[in-house]
């Protein structure tokens, strides 16, 4: 597991993590009322830092949070965030709430409120190459209908990790009306006869910030990417699946609820993209 670094950010400085406090009248504490991201860090460089403060922007709108920075002074926090805590290969976690009401009500706090920022810093432990591949098991999507939104309030995903450490699995893989909708913590994609599909965009998915440079560098070493809804067989059958997030890259899944995924190996388009993927990041990194 990673573990966070001393230099964090708190509102309107850089500070040690151990002294941040924060209220316990703060509306991410009584009600995830809180957006977050969490952007991969490679030889000190963020890496898609557009991308993920682009869907910040998104997410603090959607739910009518004052975004508290302006993209300037974001790339100044992350930044020094890299810098404070030494570089390499970190993620950085942002989150902004609505910020402290006076008191415990459902409705938004007046105008003025000041959102409270947070940001910390992990390190992110590359996967030794014998090590990559994970099982995986489908549960149920049990999560609300704005998943798009990247908000805190986290409760049926972690539910679904659990389950899956519990089966000795890496991720849950959820499914929705008989369709996929996404990993509890990543977005997923499979290939089909060579091509690379994932569910389009909309309420029910994050789009992924990862999922979207792994298309662009299919795109580029001739790999076709389709948008399609995605049914449970059609999961069941794919030729290779793969979850992809900002924190783990894209890792292909061996095994789903016990049945092998190929021939339960890596598969050979994943090899192909992974290695263009790779190639995009930052430099001085190993995958
Ligand atoms: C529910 C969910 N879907 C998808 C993703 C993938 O998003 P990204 O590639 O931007 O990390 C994540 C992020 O970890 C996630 O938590």
């Amino acid at each position: 597991m990673a573990s966070p670094l001393r230099t964090a950010w708190f509102n309107d400085s850089f500070m040690p993590l151990a002294e941040v406090r924060i209220s316990p009248l703060d509306r991410a504490f009584l009600f995830g009322d809180a957006v977050y991201e969490v952007i991969p860090v490679y030889a000190g460089q963020a890496f898609l830092l557009d991308p993920h403060l682009d869907r910040l922007d998104r997410s603090l709108q959607e739910l009518h949070i004052r975004n508290p920075y302006r993209r300037g002074e974001w790339i100044h926090i992350i930044t020094g965030l890299i810098e404070q805590n030494g570089g390499g290969n970190l993620s950085v976690y942002l989150q902004v709430s609505r910020g402290a009401d006076t008191g415990r009500d459902h409705g938004f706090p007046p105008d003025g409120v000041q959102p409270t920022v947070f940001g910390m810093v992990s390190t992110m432990a590359e996967p030794h190459p014998d090590q990559l591949g994970m099982r995986a098991i489908t549960l149920p999507d049990q999560r609300w209908s704005r998943c798009d939104i990247k908000s805190t309030a986290l409760l049926a995903n972690l539910l679904a990790r659990q389950a899956a450490r519990g089966a000795g699995a890496g991720e849950a893989i959820l499914l929705r009306d008989g369709h996929l909708t996404e990993g509890s913590a990543s977005s997923v994609i499979i290939v089909e006869r060579g091509a690379l599909i994932r569910r389009p965009d909309g309420p029910e998915v994050l789009p992924g910030t990862t999922t979207a440079a792994v298309f662009a560098a299919a795109a580029k070493v001739g790999v076709a990417c389709r948008d399609e809804m995605i049914s449970e067989q059609r999961l069941r059958q794919a030729d290779e699946i793969w979850i992809a997030a900002a924190t783990r890259g894209i890792t292909p899944v061996l095994e789903l609820d016990g049945r092998k995924i190929g021939d339960g190996r890596p598969g050979p388009v994943w090899r192909k993209v992974a290695a263009a993927f790779e190639a995009m990041k930052p430099h001085g990194t190993t995958h």
